[in-house]
């Protein structure tokens, strides 16, 4: 019943200005979670219509199973109806004069069911999105998690073979949005359906997904694990735009194809990762997330095991946020912004300090940031 989806070499160009998709290959394994994650208008939305058959692409194949349903240059587009694919919005159309087993029943109605087997679905996909008790209540009566929930029951109904969810929880309060992305993979791995999922939200895309495409101006940049994208991100663009906010200028000393020593201002000499070999010389910006930095008081020489790179510097400000303290820390010219789990500060403003900074947390690119994609 669940399906692989194989995207090859998509594209789409609307009348106007630059493509919307610009050669997207990616493939979903049967009953796989794949996100779509990049900010807005990166082409997204335009992908996922277009597996959905409500965009015709400019060039490329969409197969879903063994059926190819979109070729232009083979003269195949098989229309949305035929594809057997289930679709959450945004906007959770809800009927509201129904009952959520009325909602939910809906999509049965022209198929030919046998009623007792009508039943049977209905109750098993409103027991997978837990609103079985919901069943006779009007859907007016919903709050908006449960709405979405009733969406979702919908979709999952007719056992589509791919499920396409576009912003799902966009239109949902921040705490509703939290609880129901764990729920949503639960329950989309529980229903066993090959999923593609569209968001602008990498804390999301990391709860969701088995694995993640970074989209950035109708280019799929890297498709990978969660834990693959935010260890080894293989661009600027994507150490950024999943939260690495220490970018330190820099200039290759040395490297070969994995690692490389990088001089940074103050004759501070940092040992790096490269995504591949970059000649020395080359000017860098090395990326390192806030929260794999460590700090030690004082001039502590020893630092925690493995490869660690040592800096001495000076606490600017503590910013105590509960569950965290935010660190600037300043050596020479380079600031550092470090995250400390915990809610007892260690160090205050005006400390001496050593920043510990792990090479394998240390990401160098030969370009420059660009800061204002990540958000
Ligand atoms: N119907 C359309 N006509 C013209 N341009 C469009 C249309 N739909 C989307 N676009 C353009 O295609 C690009 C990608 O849009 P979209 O896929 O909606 O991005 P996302 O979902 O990532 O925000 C944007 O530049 C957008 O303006
Ligand atoms: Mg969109």
């Amino acid at each position: 019943m669940t399906a692989e989806l194989a995207v090859s070499r998509l594209n789409k160009t609307f009348l106007a200005g630059r493509p919307a998709i610009d050669d997207v290959s990616f493939v979903a394994t049967a009953g796989e979670i794949v996100v779509l994650l990049g900010p807005s208008g990166c082409g997204k939305t335009t992908t996922m219509r277009s597996v959905a058959g409500l965009e015709t692409p400019t060039s490329g194949q969409i197969r879903i199973g063994d059926d190819i349903v979109s070729d232009p240059a083979g003269g195949i587009f098989v229309r949305p109806q035929k594809r057997n694919v289930g679709m959450v919005f945004q906007s959770y159309a809800v009927w509201p004069h129904m009952t959520v087993a009325e909602n939910v029943r809906y999509p049965l109605l022209n198929r030919r069911l046998p009623r007792a087997e009508m039943e049977r679905r209905v109750a098993g996909a409103l027991a997978i999105v837990s609103l079985t008790e919901y069943a006779g209540r009007s859907a007016t009566a919903l709050s908006g998690g449960q709405m979405q929930r009733v969406a979702l029951a919908r979709s999952l109904v007719y056992q589509p073979r791919l499920l396409l969810l576009d912003e799902p929880l966009s239109n949902l309060d921040a705490k509703l949005r939290l609880r129901l992305r764990d729920e949503l993979r639960r329950i989309i791995k529980d229903a066993g359906v090959t999923a593609l999922y569209v968001t602008h939200d990498q804390s999301e895309a990391v709860a969701v997904a088995d694995r993640i495409g970074v989209m950035r101006d109708g280019r799929l940049i890297q498709l990978a694990t969660p834990t693959e994208l935010y260890t080894s991100p293989s661009s600027l663009f994507v150490a950024e735009f999943t939260g690495a906010t220490n970018l330190i200028s820099g200039r290759i000393i040395a490297s070969d194809a994995g690692a490389a020593r990088v001089a940074i201002a103050g004759g501070q000499e940092l040992a790096s990762r490269v995504p591949q070999r970059i000649a020395a010389g080359t000017e860098v910006t090395v990326a390192v997330r806030p929260e794999n930095l460590r700090l030690s008081a004082g001039s502590a020489e020893t630092g925690p095991a493995g490869h660690w790179n040592r800096v001495a510097g000076m606490v600017r400000e503590a910013r105590f946020q509960g569950v965290q303290t935010a660190y600037t820390v300043t050596s020479g010219e380079t600031v550092w912004e470090i995250n400390e789990y915990g809610s007892v500060p260690r160090h205050a403003g005006g400390d001496e300090v050593i920043v510990w900074v792990p090479r394998d947390g240390c990401w160098a690119y030969a370009e420059a940031s660009t800061s204002a994609q990540a958000h």
